[in-house]
């Protein structure tokens, strides 16, 4: 299971991969927007900074525009993914880069039949969005069991990216139906740490230790 940061605040980056679990990051227009910084050179930026996959996503919404973004992004580093929404002309760009040996990150995805048109273009990740759905009253990871099974039984390379991750139930239960990455926002990936028993654990354990009056060596 791989545990992608969503997120453009290269802190929170820095602070993740000081963590040891971050294997890749993910960006969308509204996550760099927030930073007030200038887009590519963001994109540029986290890439320098992460080993793993990173994704940057078009801003055209044409196939031509979408192909001379995506190249010009996946040139900015070996390991820029290109995320593309998913629309028919996002599509057949993806087909595109796809043959072009570029990585891409089909994104917006909210069902399973745009998952599989995904899947046939070629996309190396899908990204299904499971708190947008949550968030109308819809089941999103329903959306990802649908999605996982889909792709197991055509043996689909493309790779299920849960994303929207609202809460850390979201990211067992993507362990659970074997997804095969998680992007999570910062915020997420410090509750996973989190357990209240762990906490009072901890004090009590130093608490009766500073009682013996005794250190570390005595
Ligand atoms: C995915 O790649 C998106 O950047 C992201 O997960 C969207 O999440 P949100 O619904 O919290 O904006």
């Amino acid at each position: 299971m791989l545990l992608f940061l969503d997120t453009a605040d290269l802190e929170e980056i820095e602070n993740g991969l000081d963590w040891g679990m971050v294997d890749g990051v993910t960006t969308n227009p509204s996550l760099i927007a927030k930073q007030g910084k200038s887009y590519l050179p963001t994109v540029k930026a986290i890439a320098e900074m992460v080993p793993g996959p990173v994704s940057g996503e078009v801003l055209a919404t044409d196939r031509e525009g979408m192909i001379d973004q995506g190249r010009r992004l996946a040139d900015l580093a070996e390991n820029v993914v290109v995320k593309v929404p998913l629309t028919p002309e996002g599509l057949v760009a993806v087909r595109t880069l796809t043959e072009e040996e570029i990585e891409t990150n089909v994104t917006l995805c909210f069902s399973p039949a745009q998952a599989m048109l995904a899947a046939k273009a070629g996309a190396t990740y899908i990204s299904p969005f499971v708190g947008r759905l949550d968030d109308i009253s819809e089941d999103g990871m329903g959306l990802i069991e649908d999605i996982v099974s889909m792709t197991d039984n055509y043996g689909f390379d493309t790779q299920v990216l849960v994303a929207s991750v609202r809460h850390p139930q979201h990211i067992v239960q993507s362990v659970q139906l074997g997804a095969h990455v998680a992007t999570l926002p910062f915020k997420i990936l410090a509750q996973l740490y989190e357990h209240p028993l762990t906490t009072s654990g901890l004090d009590r354990f130093l608490a009766d230790w500073q009682a013996t009056g005794r250190s570390f060596d005595d």
